[in-house]
């Protein structure tokens, strides 16, 4: 039997520092229901380090904060998207502050107590608020909790979107957003959730990469489900690979956060020498493309498993002080950081690119919004800035909750929908297809996709996720759906999509690096990738795009 449909004002599919906000910025005005596929504590958002960044300074200035965004973009950010997120971080701060947030703080002149400020790679001041290095777990525990008790706001945990449910789908004309079929997990039934206006908050799409410091859950399902809906997808082929995850059999994803570059930390070869003066200027707080791609260069050069971080000149207090879950893990591994440098290895980091969004956080969708790491907004052009992400995902919150606000009242509410079709399919007895499946594609994606490209190489990975994506299909249209069917599917959407974009960049820029044509073209500066849906929902086409 169906299970009932779920209707609320706002289904925010994500719960991360993106849903989370924004599901407390409306609670008081709407009712709303917020998916997570798994514990709402399982995104990205949990295992954020470094910070946040903000203009809080009285050296700094927006001005800089800006400039420095521009610079690490390589010239495809959208100025007046950047303008519009640093000139409101403070603000986002302030808003975190106030539902308690526990951010580190010191004592100034006047015996009062400012943030304390970290520095990474890219900005050139001090500007990253913390809580220790653990920013990510103080900033959802506290939103969780909020949210918890808010009695206008139903957690689903264990609940995976599957697909939006659209008027075009359903041939009620017009392109509106109604809902979304959702796996229950807990029941294993598919249920209809219908609202006024659905949000993507499902962050990034990392783990379609063999190594990653992202968590299980970031397979790139509301890019792939906004995709399928009809929405303008952009610069899916600037992967953000991070450059310090640890190197150890067990370690699996641990990051060490740019934060120890930033306050001190070196990279050394095998060997015990420096290499970063050989590729840039700014050493290790160069912006993450060049690092990564300079201990990548080197790993291939010397034959080597890993590089090493060193942090061990400084005292050791400081380093526990400052990275007291950092020591620990590392120290559980056997490296004790005060004292010998740690074995690290770049990894699949954060996604760029995403869904196409204003600056309200609308899609092409009536009544679809995006917001946080499944976005597209143009703040981080072709390479994200450290710590600009979590501000991201607060600024538009923020930005879609007004949004959102001023038109609640004149939204429709959605017609009855249509129960999930599982007439025509069975149980599979091949669950084992799906794992193989998925490391396939993952392995793939790392050998040919990767820091470093070619064309030869792209077409290999397309020819490869052109046939997994018919097998999916075959898969999905005759078997029950199941969690890791829906993961791979969006996988494997989005492998394509990332193909997509790297091959119709014919130049390096940014994250996206190729051989075949080794330097950015500079008559095409500010020019993104953007991939349209054969059956793209916006009433006009767009200015320009490739495919
Ligand atoms: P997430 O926090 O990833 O949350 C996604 C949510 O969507 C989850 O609740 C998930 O269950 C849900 N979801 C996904 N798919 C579905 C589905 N189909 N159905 C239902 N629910 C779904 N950025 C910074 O700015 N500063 C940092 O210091 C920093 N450090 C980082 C360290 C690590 C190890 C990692 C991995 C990332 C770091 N980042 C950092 C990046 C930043 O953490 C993320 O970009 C940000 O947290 C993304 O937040 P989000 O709300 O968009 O998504
Ligand atoms: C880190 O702490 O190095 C991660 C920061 C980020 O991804 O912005």
């Amino acid at each position: 039997m169906a299970a009932s449909p779920i209707f609320s004002d706002i289904l925010i599919i994500g719960g991360g520092a993106a849903g989370l906000s924004l599901a407390l910025r409306l609670a008081d005005t709407a009712r709303i229901v917020t998916l997570a596929k798994g514990e709402l504590h399982e995104g990205s958002t949990y295992y954020a380090q470094g910070g946040i960044s903000a203009v809080l300074d009285a050296g700094d200035s927006i001005e800089s904060h800006v400039q420095d965004t521009l610079i690490a973009g390589a010239d495809l950010c959208h100025a007046d998207t950047v303008r519009f997120t640093v000139e409101h971080a403070r603000a986002a701060i302030e808003w975190l502050s106030a539902q308690g947030t526990p951010f580190t703080r010191e004592s100034n002149a006047e015996g009062g107590a400012e943030y304390h400020l970290h520095r990474e790679g890219g900005h050139s001041h001090r500007r990253i608020v913390h809580a220790a290095d653990a920013t990510g777990r103080a900033i959802q525990t506290t939103l969780e909790q909020r949210a918890r008790r808010h009695p206008n706001i139903t957690l689903n945990e264990q609940c995976s979107a599957i697909d939006l449910i659209t008027g075009r789908k359903l041939g009620l004309g017009g392109n509106r957003c109604l809902g979304a079929y959702v796996l229950n997990r807990h029941t294993g039934q598919v249920e209809v959730c219908a609202a006024r206006f659905v949000v993507l908050a499902t962050g990034g799409a990392s783990r379609v990469y063999l190594y990653s410091s992202n968590p299980d859950g970031s397979t790139g399902d509301g890019i792939a489900m906004a995709w399928r809906a009809g929405c303008r997808v952009a610069n899916m082929e600037f992967i953000q690979f991070h450059p310090t995850c640890l190197y150890h059999p067990q370690a699996k994803n641990f990051l060490i956060s740019e934060a120890v570059r930033g306050e001190g930390g070196t990279l050394l070869l095998p060997d015990g020498s420096r290499f970063m003066q050989h590729f840039d200027s700014r050493l290790e707080l160069a912006p993450r493309d060049i690092v990564a791609r300079a201990i990548d260069h080197e790993m291939k050069r010397l034959g080597a498993e890993c590089v090493y971080l060193d942090i061990s000149h400084k005292p050791a207090d400081f380093i526990r002080a400052h990275f007291p879950n950092i020591y620990a893990k590392c120290l559980e591994y056997g490296f004790d950081m005060t004292r010998q440098p740690i074995p690290v290895v770049p990894a699949a980091h954060y996604t760029c690119g995403g869904v196409m969004t204003d600056r309200a956080a609308r899609t092409d969708l009536e009544g679809l919004y995006a917001i946080g790491e499944v976005a597209f907004t143009g703040l981080h052009g072709a390479n994200r800035m450290a710590s600009n992400s979590l501000l991201e995902c607060l600024v538009f919150a923020a930005a879609a909750a007004d949004d959102i606000r001023s038109r609640l009242e004149h939204a429709p509410e959605p017609p009855p929908l249509p129960d999930w079709d599982e007439s025509r399919v069975t149980d599979s007895d091949e669950e084992v297809v799906v794992s193989h499946n998925w490391a396939e594609l993952r392995q793939f994606m790392w050998d040919y996709v990767g820091i470093v490209r070619t064309d030869k190489r792209l077409q290999r990975a397309q020819h490869r996720v052109d046939l997994l994506l018919r097998e999916i299909g075959e898969y999905y249209g005759n078997f029950r759906i199941g969690g890791n069917l829906i993961e791979l599917r969006n996988l494997a959407q989005v492998a394509d999509l990332i193909i997509r974009c790297a091959l119709a960049r014919r130049e390096s820029r940014g994250l996206h690096y190729t051989l075949d044509y080794p330097k950015a073209n500079e008559s095409t500066p500010g020019r993104d990738t953007v991939l349209v849906p054969g059956n793209f929902a916006g009433a006009e086409a767009p200015p320009f795009w490739e495919t």
